[in-house]
């Protein structure tokens, strides 16, 4: 950990009491002039930091920009989803920061996040709306032991971690939407993409991409999204801590993935099964190059949809736009 985590971990712990430069001095094997002057460079990034000499320091408040030393003070240090964090004031895409990463052999559980993007994308090669400072736009890099054939099961694993966080943060409840959309009131909150590079028999790499749309207003949307699209801003009316709900996705994700490392994602596709709003409805799927009718009737062990077309065959499928319809 960083000394400038380290500090925030500190001042983090003494929750409204303050902690001694001596104390830190001491701690972190630091002259006092030396962490003052790391404090400083705290306050510059926006940290409100009160200091007394007589009490020490006290953190009154945290600013509004994603920092890497704070997610990963906040995070403790103990798992392996963040165990290396990094932000981007800019970058096109975090999937594409993450990739480059991926190919230099970085390990597993990096994080890549940014305050926007310029070329952020969804799934079918849709654009990704990211504007600066109003969500949480960012990456995993996942080096998973499963078959290619069940990296689904990383969407689904993130689809139900994702939704816990923001219920655990928020008080919101999502609903999921088949195979990575989070819903409120019908409006689509967050997306997963999850992109793999893989041999025929064993994945490289996934690249589990995330965008949740917090603190945007309706104005920040462009205007063909405002009918589709909403923010956790939005619907509770209010604003929300960013890095608190980064932290609370990434711990809630470590969770999931370790399940599915040890033959546990029955217990993943249970939750998801019953939050998803896609299951028993009749639906059309657009595919790359048909549509399929019918109704879903479940989710297999990869994590596919299992639609039984009007015709009555059994269609497995990976990948599509859902659209659903009244029964
Ligand atoms: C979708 O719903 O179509 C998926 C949206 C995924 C958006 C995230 S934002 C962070 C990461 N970088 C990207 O370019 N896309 C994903």
């Amino acid at each position: 950990m960083t000394i400038d985590a380290q500090i925030l971990v500190a001042l983090r712990s003494a929750q409204s009491s303050s902690v001694s430069g001596a104390e830190l001095a001491t701690q972190l094997q630091m002259s006092r002039a030396a962490i003052w002057a790391r404090i400083e460079e705290l306050r510059s990034l926006g940290y409100e930091i009160e200091a007394s000499p007589h009490e020490g320091y006290r953190l009154i408040k945290c600013p509004d920009l994603l920092h890497a030393d704070d997610l990963l003070a906040r995070l403790g240090g103990l798992q392996k989803i963040g165990r290396d964090i990094r932000v981007f004031r800019e970058t096109t895409s975090t999937n594409d920061s993450t990739e480059r990463l991926a190919r230099d052999g970085v390990a597993e559980g990096v994080v890549v996040f940014a305050e926007s993007q310029t070329k952020g994308r969804g799934r079918l090669g849709r654009r990704w709306s990211s504007p600066a400072g109003k969500g949480l736009w960012f990456s995993i890099l996942l080096r998973p032991k499963i078959s290619p054939q069940a990296v689904t099961q990383i969407t689904i694993a993130s689809a139900v971690s994702l939704r816990r966080a923001i219920k655990n943060v928020t008080g919101l409840t999502p609903e999921i939407k088949w195979p990575n959309d989070l819903l409120l009131n019908g409006l689509k909150i967050a997306g997963i993409l999850t992109e793999l590079s893989s041999e025929p028999d064993a994945i490289k790499h996934v690249i589990l991409g995330i965008g949740v749309d917090v603190n945007l207003t309706s104005e920040d949307f462009p205007e063909e999204l405002r009918t589709v699209a909403t923010s956790l801003r939005i619907v509770a009316r209010r604003q929300f801590d960013r890095a608190a709900l980064a932290v609370e996705i990434l711990r809630e994700f470590e969770r999931d993935y370790q399940l599915l490392h040890t033959d546990r994602f029955e217990e993943l596709a249970n939750e998801w099964a019953n939050a998803c709003t896609t299951l028993g409805k009749i639906v059309t799927i657009e595919l790359a190059d048909r549509s399929l009718h019918g109704r879903v009737e479940a989710l297999d062990q990869d994590g596919a949809l299992l639609l039984r077309t009007e015709y009555g065959r059994l269609e497995r499928i990976l990948g599509g736009i859902v659209h659903s319809h009244p029964d």
